[in-house]
């Protein structure tokens, strides 16, 4: 039996070329709180916003892009139960001891036919910096730079769309919010775990495990244009936006750290139910589906990917 609610954006562990560099922009730019530096040099990092030790993790190395994107389960009899029913499809599972992280219990790992390592966890400990839970503050202290509430999403690009998203659906019990068919077959998909339009989405490509971007979410269409300001102020180098997606109706400007990889700000988007209709656009307009005002796709967006 499929069940909602079990699994949701856990970490995003990320390459980095230049670790000063990419702490400056993370944590002053888009405003992320730096919890810790491991021995091995990693950074981890969280929104002002987010209850949990860390959400995004930066590792110093040669060629950018994304470790991989992990999502936390209720559970270690929900991961448990994954598991089984991962290995059961024909993937092959991994262990991560407890700790490989702070803060953080045992992992599970897997490659899905894209190419991409998806990893599944069930405890984190809470932050010392987590949000108030008794007659709360809106933010304990002052928001920084873009104002990130939390790490959002992920859009990865790879071969093998169809599988992930028979793999995702059939197997993490995922929905499928939004999808790109082009005469050939689908170009993207967008699905989600939870009310939001998308947790995770890929988009057919040919090489495999690849990162187009990591979204950081903003609250609203004023503090996107904020981020924007910002970007001219401290000289960001950025892809498309102020704008808007027609697909999940989200408010964004795409951008990119020091190290190449793009990044998202992000506001507003639908709410997804599970039992809504796909929505499905055609080639005729998937401009309009990725950029709602330029009606048109960019150069980067289909080609530019870490
Ligand atoms: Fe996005």
């Amino acid at each position: 039996m499929s069940q909602e609610g079990l699994l949701r954006p856990g970490i995003a562990q990320i390459r980095v070329l230049d670790m000063d560099e990419a702490i400056t922009h993370y944590v002053e730019r888009i405003g992320l709180d730096m919890v810790g530096k491991g021995e091995d040099g990693r950074v981890y990092l969280k929104g002002y916003d987010e209850f949990h030790h860390h959400s995004v993790v930066l590792r110093e190395a040669d060629t950018a892009g994304i470790d991989f994107f992990a999502f936390k389960a209720d559970s270690q009899q929900s991961v448990d139960a994954f598991r089984k029913r991962i290995e059961a499809y024909g993937l092959e599972v991994d262990d991560v001891p407890a700790g490989e992280q702070p803060g953080t219990g045992a992992r599970i790992g897997f490659t899905v036919p894209s190419g991409h390592r998806i990893e599944l966890f069930a405890h984190m400990d809470l932050s010392d910096q987590a949000p108030d839970t008794r007659n709360p503050y809106i933010w304990k202290s002052e928001p920084r730079g873009m104002r990130a509430q939390r790490m959002d999403h992920c859009l990865l690009y790879g071969p093998n769309i169809d599988k992930v998203e028979e793999f995702f659906t059939q197997v993490l019990d995922f929905h499928l919010p939004e999808r790109v068919d082009l005469p050939d077959g689908t170009l993207a998909i967008w699905m989600t775990v939870s009310n939001k339009a998308h947790d995770i989405a890929f988009v057919n490509h040919p090489e495999p495990g690849k990162l187009h971007h990591l979204a950081f979410f903003l609250e609203n269409w004023n503090d996107i244009g904020h981020a924007a300001d910002l970007m001219s102020r401290y000289d960001i180098s950025r892809d498309v936006g102020p704008t808007r997606h027609g697909i999940t109706r989200g408010q964004t400007i795409y951008f990119f750290d020091p190290s190449g990889n793009r990044n998202e700000v992000f506001a507003g988007g639908y709410t997804a139910y599970k039992d809504h209709p796909v929505r499905v656009w055609d080639h005729n307009n998937v401009g309009r589906g990725i950029f709602y005002y330029e009606r048109q796709l960019n150069d980067a967006f289909l080609s530019v990917v870490t």
